[in-house]
């Protein structure tokens, strides 16, 4: 395949070297484009020595060839990597004022940008929109990866590894994406285009004492997947995050909540809003019953206290009702954490777990402390209310999402 690298003027620059192997490695051809800011971090000699090609960053160089059309033209895949602040503006804006934004516009295959810099410019309302403006036009754009960047601040805005750049990038090749077809018509509508959707995702945190809480294991990973799922697939997206590991996808409507009652309270507000409702947040089932105001003491002269415990409300049995009550029809879908023993295996145990909770659609997951948690992995059986055969999905938590949004779009389109 004929891959151009876009390569812009970040510290990252140096990891789209190892990218630019991944790439020739697996045998493909291509060509490196910095800009003229990435060569201060990294000089035309390695990009021509690693991809055996001449490397140019203006279109007034070898104007013979016509580079600057011929360039996107031919590309089957353009990568951008590291996408700097800088680079996602003038691409969102149209520009070609060098030869990668001159190749950017004439493209029409898949174009993959990995975004790198600092967290302050990356949550920029002009960074966010320059990047809500190319995924509207299909332009893949990842999400940053979080942890420590140039100095010594850390926060969401480093480059996500070249593995998974690479990996990222087979996958639209391989889902035939298109940022424009041939005609330069803007992309084929998503299959949740004019959608609204509302996910919840994470573990709650419920409050033992103002600095102690009853937590789960939930890194939030599979529902922030599935919320930037549903933006790919055309929704507007609403995410009611309670405690996550990986930052939100950019382009969601964010809600921050903390304990299962005020995650209850966001969802019992939002849904009827809403065209489809996907509960994959971890809620505790129990919270302390008497949350203490202040730190509580290790006191000698008075006995240890057990916390007791109330249980929470179940959202989606609410979610359920309430639609129910409203005379609403949006699909709702769950999740169920189920691990098998003697009595039942996961199946079972889902099928029941459906019928007790009345929603459209249930995606059961095996779970253990070494299973699904924080992974990057998952594999999980669909099972609908409707007794259609259940769908087995496994594969990055990326993949069981696109999964899980189609089956949303096609309950909605069926609806
Ligand atoms: N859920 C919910 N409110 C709760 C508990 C769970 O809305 N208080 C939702 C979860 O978001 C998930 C689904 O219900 O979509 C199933 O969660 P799970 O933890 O598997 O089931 P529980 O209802 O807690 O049942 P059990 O613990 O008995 O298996």
């Amino acid at each position: 395949m004929r891959v151009v690298l876009g390569v812009g003027g970040g510290i990252a620059a140096y990891k789209a070297a190892s990218l630019l192997r991944l790439f020739t490695e697996a045998g493909h051809d291509v060509t490196a484009v910095p800009t003229e800011a990435a060569l201060s971090f990294v000089g035309k000699a390695t990009w021509e020595a690693l991809s055996g090609k001449p490397v140019r960053t203006s279109v007034f160089e070898a104007v013979e060839t016509v580079n600057h059309v011929r360039l996107g033209h031919e590309a089957e895949l353009i990568v951008v990597a590291p996408a700097t602040a800088d680079l996602l503006a003038r691409a969102a804006g149209g520009h070609a004022d060098d030869l990668l934004t001159n190749a950017l516009l004439m493209a029409r295959c898949p174009v993959l940008m990995a975004p790198a810099m600092h967290t302050e410019m990356w949550r920029h309302p002009a960074t966010q929109a320059n990047v809500a403006t190319l995924r509207s036009r299909g332009v893949a754009v990842m999400d940053p990866a979080e942890g420590r960047l140039t100095g010594k601040d850390s926060g969401p805005g480093r480059l996500p590894e070249p593995e998974e750049i690479f990996a990222e990038a087979l996958r639209l090749v391989a889902a035939g994406s298109k940022t424009m077809d041939d005609a330069g018509r803007a992309p084929e509508e998503g299959p949740l285009a004019g959608r609204r959707v509302l996910v919840s995702a994470g573990g709650t945190r419920e409050a033992i004492d103002p600095v102690r809480f009853l937590g789960n294991r939930s890194s939030g990973k599979q529902g922030v997947a599935i919320a930037r799922a549903a933006l790919r697939a055309g929704a507007s997206v609403t995410l009611v995050a309670a405690h996550l590991e990986v930052p939100p996808p950019a382009g969601v409507e964010l809600v921050s909540v903390e304990s299962a009652l005020e995650l209850h309270g966001e969802m019992v507000e939002r849904a009827s809003a809403a065209d489809g409702v996907i509960m994959a947040a971890a809620v505790a089932d129990f919270r302390p019953a008497r949350p203490q105001r202040s730190k509580i003491k290790k006191r000698d002269d008075v006995p240890d206290e057990p916390i007791a415990l109330v249980r929470n409300p179940d959202i989606l049995v609410d979610l359920v009702r309430q639609r129910d009550g409203e005379g609403g029809h949006q699909i709702i879908v769950g999740f169920a954490a189920e691990t098998g023993d003697e009595g039942a295996d996961v199946l079972e145990y889902g099928r029941a777990k459906l019928e007790r909770k009345g929603c459209e659609l249930l995606v059961v997951n095996e779970v253990g402390t070494d299973r699904v948690f924080g992974q990057d992995e998952n594999s999980v059986t669909i099972l609908a209310k409707d007794g259609a055969e259940p769908q087995h999905v496994a594969g990055s938590k990326d993949e069981v999402a696109d999964a899980v949004v189609l089956r949303l779009a096609r309950a909605l389109d069926a609806r």
